[in-house]
């Protein structure tokens, strides 16, 4: 079989299971949400360590407003504490982060220290976080279509390219392999028009759980694909005609 030896520029990933974590300990879903933000912070270096550029982790999805609202209101919660108690740290190991998704409906607080992390890791390089909150990949193509025809696109100028542009991770190659933890096999949503040739890899590990075998073990499926884009095997001979 052919492999793919490279790291992936682009992981993007759908942390998933932090309630079930919780309730196997008889403990509140945000507790394992809090566990989550704590496994975050450690695969961010650990996924940086193995030279992957971008990594872009969903954290609150446009239908999680469904949740009971202790739960939405805990998880809001959360993120000014991670920010408090992580970014500094986040800064100091060289991680950009940036959030997409909608801010309209987040509080001044959530936007004001999301603006803060931005704004203090803008000089980083070393790996380039993505946090989706209050993010969906319809939501995505929708205000892309939408800052468009804002912007006054004719249109026979819509074309793949320019829609890209208008996307909220026009910043970042397409990812190139798309991890769901916590057991389902589904995209609920993240990065739609992105991960059209993402390589999946689903695994049953719930979040806060996942630790550095798991991303090697990701990394490591990952080599053994063969991605095509639309064309032929690798290994397979061009056959002259005739
Ligand atoms: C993922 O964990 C994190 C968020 C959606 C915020 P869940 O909260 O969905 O955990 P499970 O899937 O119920 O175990
Ligand atoms: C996807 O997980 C969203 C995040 C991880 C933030 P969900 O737990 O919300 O997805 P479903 O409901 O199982 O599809
Ligand atoms: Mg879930």
């Amino acid at each position: 079989m052919s492999t793919n030896p490279s790291v992936p520029r682009h992981v993007a990933v759908v942390m998933d299971g932090n309630g079930r974590w919780a309730r196997r300990r008889f403990m509140p879903r945000v507790y394992g949400h809090k566990q989550g933000v704590d496994a975050l912070v450690r695969a961010v270096n650990a996924f940086a360590d193995r030279g992957v550029e971008y990594l872009t982790v969903f954290a609150f999805s446009s239908e999680n407003w469904k949740r009971p609202n202790d739960e939405v209101s805990g998880l809001m919660g959360l993120v000014l504490v991670a920010v408090a108690k992580y970014l500094a740290k986040m800064a100091g190991d060289g991680v950009r982060v940036r959030i997409v998704g909608d801010r309209s409906k987040v509080s001044n607080k959530l936007r004001d220290a999301w603006a803060h992390a931005e704004s203090s890791t803008a000089q980083n390089s070393r790996i380039n976080l993505t946090v989706a909150f209050n993010y969906g990949g319809r939501w995505d193509m929708v205000q892309a279509c939408r800052r468009a025809i804002e912007d006054g696109v004719a249109p026979q100028q819509v074309d793949e390219a320019l829609l890209a542009r208008y996307m909220a991770l026009s910043f970042a190659p397409d990812p190139d392999l798309f991890i769901r933890t916590g057991g389902e096999m589904r995209i609920s949503n993240f990065m739609l028009w992105q991960s059209a040739y993402a390589e999946f890899f689903f695994t049953e590990r719930l979040w806060p759980d996942f630790d550095e075998t798991d991303i090697d073990a990701a990394l490591q499926a990952y080599r053994q694909r063969d991605r095509r884009f639309g064309g032929i095997p690798a290994e397979e001979p061009v056959l002259q005609p005739g």
